[in-house]
């Protein structure tokens, strides 16, 4: 199938019947987050994913009882940076050197680069840079899933205060930013799973200028 085939086999599963997705599938879907691009490529999140039944109880009221929270296989949380800290930008360029083979002393020019263009944003403005950034992950999340007829649902319904304190996000610097749902749809229950993909159409939504 095509990846456009793929995006259109896809849609934001309600109810998934409780099975496991197979370890690989799952590794393979979580390697595209990590090679997802992003911001200056400093990768400003941390993502946690939650098989722990228990957990997930804990969680369930902070992602609204949504039924996802515990009938997918795996809950994905992406948790953005909320500062960047020298020490943060110091560690992605031992990082850039050491897998470059380069001397870190090289990276002079574009460590002040990256410290100024951060340095002029405001602590609101970081949070909302690194958050984006979780999203661009997510994107590709879902297409990696859908690429392997796994079902996935992006999720923006929950309360962030509530999962940073469950997860203990907060002393890590970091928040909840968006929640990814894995696992196989119940076609039987979910009445999503036959309705038709409502989008715009082509020309309502893009121009060619
Ligand atoms: C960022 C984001 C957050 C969303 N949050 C939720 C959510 O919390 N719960 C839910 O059931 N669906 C959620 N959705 C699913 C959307 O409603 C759904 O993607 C949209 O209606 C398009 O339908 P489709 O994905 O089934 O094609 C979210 C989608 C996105 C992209």
């Amino acid at each position: 199938m095509s990846i456009n085939q793929h995006l259109n086999w896809r849609y934001a599963t309600k109810r998934y019947n409780g099975q496991t997705i197979p370890e690989s599938s799952l590794n393979d879907i979580l390697e595209s987050i990590r090679l997802t691009p992003t911001s200056l490529g400093i990768q400003p999140f941390h993502v946690f994913v939650i098989e722990n039944k228990e957990l997930r109880e804990q969680l369930k009221p902070a992602l609204n009882n949504q039924p996802q929270s515990i009938e997918a296989s795996h809950i994905v949380v992406f948790a953005s940076w909320k500062s960047v800290t020298e020490s943060k930008v110091d560690d992605y360029m031992a990082l850039i050197a050491e897998t470059r083979g380069v001397a870190v002393e090289s990276l002079t020019g574009f460590r002040s680069m990256v410290l100024g263009y951060l340095s002029k944003q405001s602590p609101e403005e970081i949070q909302l840079w690194a958050s984006k950034q979780t999203y661009i992950a997510l994107g590709t999340a879902m297409v990696s899933a859908a690429s392997q007829q796994i079902d996935a649902t992006p999720m923006e319904g929950f309360s962030a205060e509530a999962v940073n304190s469950i997860l203990e996000l907060e002393k890590h610097d970091l928040h909840a930013s968006v929640i990814l749902a894995l696992g196989y749809r119940d076609a039987n229950i979910d009445p999503l799973a036959s309705a038709n993909k409502v989008r715009k159409p082509f020309h309502k939504l893009i121009d060619i200028i």
